[in-house]
């Protein structure tokens, strides 16, 4: 579309714009409108352009990017300059996230203020509060299915108490992060319910269909998410005697990005929570937001393009906000959700690392490192000015989402070695000390995901009760190796609440009818503060592993080369234990570290050759910066032990 289109529809919008808009200052607001309103509405065009009404939906668009930069309070303001100046700022190595639920982790929103002493005490300066509208009490998905997406749960506060939180975020120099639910709503949503009464607009809002007919040809190609407790794509809606799309549970309606107006409300939605303070917000399944018979219906170019359109909207309106991708795809799919072109077609800054967590966790079964090298080294390489959400555990299950050529590279058959890894973890596989629990599982494919929280999954949990102390060692020894890799990876560590303390997984969920079904809540227990209490207290559990957690935080904060300017290599080294990579200052070449991690259960040696070519060892001698001692090669090589890592410097 030439620029000359879109210049002569602005000039026209901006004189149709509701009149309260036209008298305000709108300096700012006008020049970003200028400057992304090419991409807008040419994005507009591709996705929209047949439709008789499509003028009418880009001034509706515009408008809602004009009154909600008008209410954008000035400190926020600020903010947005400053970060358009510091662009990189998200970049940098000082940035330690973790995920928590408020109210598992303390009680209310006024609460958790009162608990940011223990993060900060950790070192955590990215708090990811899961998500907290509304949503009905016994179908809510963990808060994934939005009845309304402006109002707070009450059992958590109110609005005013998000924007108090993250005030008090901002003067302890942390950032906040929030969900928004892009892909699907609440079957008690308004929108739903005005659906069902027969309202043809809310009907239009998401996947409605009199038969079976449509919705047999999408279930050709369509897999399942949640086959076990919500098999299908689709529910029959008794009230509205209508057949509905609902691609996770059946209580969750997805939203028809065909139609504008959705995509508006939602970029409604995501400004109105920008407004709230947030620093950063995850968008909720991605991959989902297009839907095409005949596909699969995950990673379309559609879906694509709609976030492109939400983050050059967002740049209008709150362009010091960042966007996180939860897209738990392929490889080679994640990647795409930075957008494929920096220029022209940017999306989320920050996309989940779901290949690189699957691959950590090959890793301890295997206890060796051979397909999580692979894995890395075929890694699609990023944007610049994008980052990646580095994690060992979440809220969710854990997919091994990693491609089967990396598999047959390490050596084994792609088939058994997922059934392994799955064994493995669910305690089926004789002599594993895991003891996660399948989830999803598929009778039709075969396919499973894994439940556990982090410390059961390494086996701390058996050792306990085995007490057995080498064994409670090697987990312990897990847990901070698999850290000190998300730490030191390049993109911004994610920790998941309990991990830093050990915590076990817990049956609490199986008294709740509503959650006993879905055994990620196994690794979603209320956060146990006296427990938590116990890392001041010299040679517990919870001291070694908080105390070295919080060490290497400080660390990673410390050291320039951690930060992400893709200046990672992979160094080949001949031991398939072992996984190697140099990180290198981006602006000064001289300060590089050496990060060796050993996931097997003895030591293993690494002969400094491999590494002398890349200009280490050239000394003979390299500086481990968590203990500050020298690591001397002996007879030409070093020893890493067992179950842990180096991180080396000159
Ligand atoms: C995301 C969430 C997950 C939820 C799903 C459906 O993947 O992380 O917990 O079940 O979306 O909303
Ligand atoms: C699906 C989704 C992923 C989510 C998971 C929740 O795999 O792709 O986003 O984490 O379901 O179980």
């Amino acid at each position: 579309m030439y620029e000359q289109a879109s210049h002569s529809l602005l000039n026209e919008i901006l004189v149709e714009l509701k009149p309260e808009i036209g008298n305000l200052r709108l300096r700012h607001f006008y020049t970003r409108l200028g400057a992304n309103f090419y991409a807008i509405h040419s994005l507009f065009h591709l996705l929209y352009g047949d439709r008789p009404d499509f003028k009418e939906q880009m001034v509706s668009l515009v408008d809602t990017l004009a009154l909600r930069y008008i209410e954008r309070a000035p400190a926020l303001r600020k903010s947005d300059l400053a970060r358009e100046r510091d662009y990189n700022w998200f970049l940098s190595q000082k940035w330690v996230g973790m995920a928590l639920y408020c109210d598992r982790f303390s009680e209310d929103l006024k609460g958790l203020r009162k608990k940011l002493p223990y993060l900060q005490d950790l070192g955590v300066n990215m708090v990811h509060v899961m998500p907290m509208l509304d949503c009905p009490p016994d179908n809510s998905d963990g808060g994934y299915a939005v009845r309304d997406f402006y109002r707070i749960d009450p059992r958590f506060g109110t609005t005013a108490d998000v924007a108090a939180l993250a005030s008090t975020l901002k003067k302890r120099d942390m950032l906040l992060a929030l969900d928004v639910v892009v892909n699907h709503t609440s079957n008690e949503h308004e929108w739903a319910q005005r659906a069902r009464r027969g309202e043809k607009k809310y009907q239009d809002y998401y996947f409605v269909f009199d038969d079976r007919e449509t919705p047999d040809i999408f279930e050709e190609t369509m897999p399942e998410i949640f086959p076990a407790t919500a098999p299908g794509n689709f529910t029959w809606d008794e009230e509205m005697g209508k057949w509905v799309m609902t691609v996770f549970n059946n209580y969750q309606w997805d939203l028809n990005y065909r139609n504008p107006a959705v995509l508006i409300e939602m970029i409604d939605i995501i400004l109105f929570w920008a407004n709230q303070g947030a620093d950063i917000l995850r968008l909720d399944a991605v991959a989902f937001l297009w839907k095409k018979m005949g596909s699969v219906c995950q990673n379309e170019r559609e879906a694509h393009l709609l976030l492109q359109l939400m983050k050059d909207c967002c740049q209008v309106t709150a362009p010091g906000v960042l966007f996180i991708a939860e897209a738990i795809v392929a490889p080679g799919e994640i990647s795409k959700y930075f957008g494929e072109d920096a220029i022209n077609a940017k999306e989320c800054e920050i996309a989940y690392n779901a290949t690189f967590m699957a691959l950590l966790w090959d890793a301890v079964a295997t206890k060796n490192a051979a397909v999580l090298g692979h894995g890395v080294k075929n890694l699609p390489s990023k944007l610049e000015r994008a980052t990646w959400l580095n994690y060992v555990r979440c809220h969710d299950d854990i997919g091994l989402g990693f491609d089967d050529s990396d598999i047959r590279l390490a050596g084994y058959d792609p088939a058994q070695h997922r059934r392994f890894v799955l064994d493995y973890f669910t305690g089926r596989f004789a002599g594993s000390v895991a003891r996660g629990l399948p989830f999803g599982e598929n009778p039709k494919t075969g396919d499973a995901r894994i439940s556990g929280s982090l410390a059961s999954l390494v086996g701390l949990e058996t050792a306990l009760e085995n007490q057995d102390e080498a064994a409670i060692e090697a987990a312990i020894r897990t847990i901070v190796l698999l850290h000190s890799m998300i730490l030191s990876f390049g993109g911004i560590p994610l920790l998941y609440y309990g991990d830093a303390i050990g915590t076990l997984n817990s049956l609490e969920y199986l008294a709740d009818p509503a959650k006993a079904a879905d055994n990620r809540w196994m690794h979603r227990s209320h956060f146990n503060w006296s427990k938590a209490e116990k890392r001041h207290q010299s040679g517990t559990v919870e001291q070694r592993i908080f105390s070295a957690l919080k060490r290497l935080i400080a660390l990673r904060k410390e050291t320039t080369a951690f930060a992400d300017f893709d200046n990672r290599q992979l160094l080949a080294v001949d031991n398939p234990n072992l996984l190697t990579f140099s990180r290198t200052d981006p602006q000064n070449s001289r300060n590089r570290v050496l990060v060796i991690g050993n996931f097997n259960t003895e030591p293993q040696t690494l002969p400094v050759s491999a590494l002398s070519t890349h200009g280490f060892f050239l000394q003979g001698s390299m500086r481990n910066l968590c203990s500050g001692e020298q690591i001397a090669e002996e007879s030409g090589a070093i020893i890493i032990p067992a179950l842990s890592f180096y991180w080396l410097s000159d």
